[in-house]
């Protein structure tokens, strides 16, 4: 009998090189993007690398390779004569006209979150967080810290929010409430996007250094900005009070379960008796349950960043959460399912 190490098929030969030259192709989306070649392709169409080398004051023979790389891999498309010219995916990664998928590329991948997957073995030893480990700081910290950093991470999630809001808003009800609070909620897109569709009131909660840009943002959004309150705080303080429904998108996921009760414990106290807390996430599969979901996301590779970069349990199954929010003194009452990798899980009070 052969075993499959003594004759490895095809298919698990390609999946290994593919894995171990996965991080090239990361860095060839991220160094263009940075350098802003797919602004240039769009603004101006095709265009020879020297074109776009000295545009971005570059060296032409090595901007060839990353270019090339990426028309291997279908983000570019490369014609004679070493020109390229843009394709539907590099398209999604336009940095100068909205907040897009260029700039979650830019966030995820920029040096310093990168510094962290370099002391991932020691931070493993030490049981650390290995963004903390390499940055002596944290992501958030950093990050505000950081004009550059702070204008991407906050593009990305913008970026994030208005590419899955839409099914959301399909499969649940807002209309529900009176006034719902977004916690953590950034530059306010999720917030604003329940007020205009369903009509209630909002509060915007995060740190004041994010909620200081969120009035523009709303207005940007075709939202009154009267209609929500921006109310600025740090969540281990307290969380303000005012809302019958509390929404956390994409937030309890960076803290660990000791952090994460804390947290809920002042959203429980912020709550009235009938008031709900729906918890938007994407959620690790199950062992049984497939591993991609709709919009291409996999979230158990994405929860391995989240991890990476936070004190968090990163994305946690349903059934994780389901146990945390129970400990915390909340029930859950349902699962909430939409037609992309963000979903909820909606909690009363126990
Ligand atoms: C991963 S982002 C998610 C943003 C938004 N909910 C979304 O899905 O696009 C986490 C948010 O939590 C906020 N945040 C971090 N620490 C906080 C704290 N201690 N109190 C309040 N907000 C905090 C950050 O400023 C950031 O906007």
């Amino acid at each position: 009998m052969t075993t499959a190490t003594q004759n490895p098929n095809t298919e698990a030969k390609q999946r290994v090189f593919d894995l171990m030259l996965t991080f090239v192709k990361s860095q060839c989306l991220y160094v263009s993007t940075r350098l802003g070649i797919f602004n240039l392709l769009d603004d101006q169409g095709q265009q020879s690398v020297a074109a776009l080398a000295q545009q971005t004051k570059t060296d032409p023979e090595r901007l060839y390779f990353i270019l090339r790389a990426l028309a291997h891999v279908d983000v570019l498309e490369e014609k004679p004569n070493r020109v390229f010219a843009p394709t539907e995916t590099s398209q999604l990664l336009v940095t100068n006209k909205s907040p897009s998928a260029g700039h979650l590329a830019m966030h995820l991948i920029e040096p310093a979150q990168w510094d962290a997957w370099k002391v991932l073995p020691e931070a493993l030893e030490k049981g650390v967080v290995p963004f903390e480990l390499a940055n002596n700081q944290g992501v958030y910290p950093y990050c505000y810290e950081n004009e550059w950093s702070k204008e991407t991470f906050i593009k990305a999630m913008s970026f994030l929010t208005g590419s899955q809001v839409e099914g959301l808003l399909e499969a649940y009800d807002f209309g529900q409430y009176d006034t719902v609070m977004d916690v953590g909620g950034g530059q306010g897109g999720l917030i604003a996007s329940i007020v205009q569709r369903y009509g209630c009131k909002g509060i915007l909660f995060d740190l004041p250094d994010v909620a200081s840009t969120a009035k523009q943002y709303i207005k940007s959004q075709g939202v009154e900005p009267a209609r929500i309150e921006i109310k600025t705080g740090d969540v281990f303080e307290a969380v303000p009070k005012g809302a019958d429904a509390i929404v956390m998108k994409h937030f309890i996921s960076a803290w660990s379960d000791d952090d994460a009760m804390k947290i809920l414990a002042n959203c429980k106290a912020a709550l009235p008796e009938e008031g709900r807390l729906i918890l938007l996430q994407s959620f690790v599969p199950d062992i049984d349950e497939p591993k991609t979901e709709a919009d291409g996301i996999m979230p158990g590779i994405f929860a391995v960043q989240i991890n990476v970069a936070t004190p968090g349990g990163g994305w946690r199954t349903k059934g994780q959460f389901q146990a945390l929010f129970e400990q915390s003194g909340f029930q859950l009452k349902r699962v909430i399912k939409t037609n992309n990798s963000l979903s909820g899980m909606e909690f009363s009070l126990a």
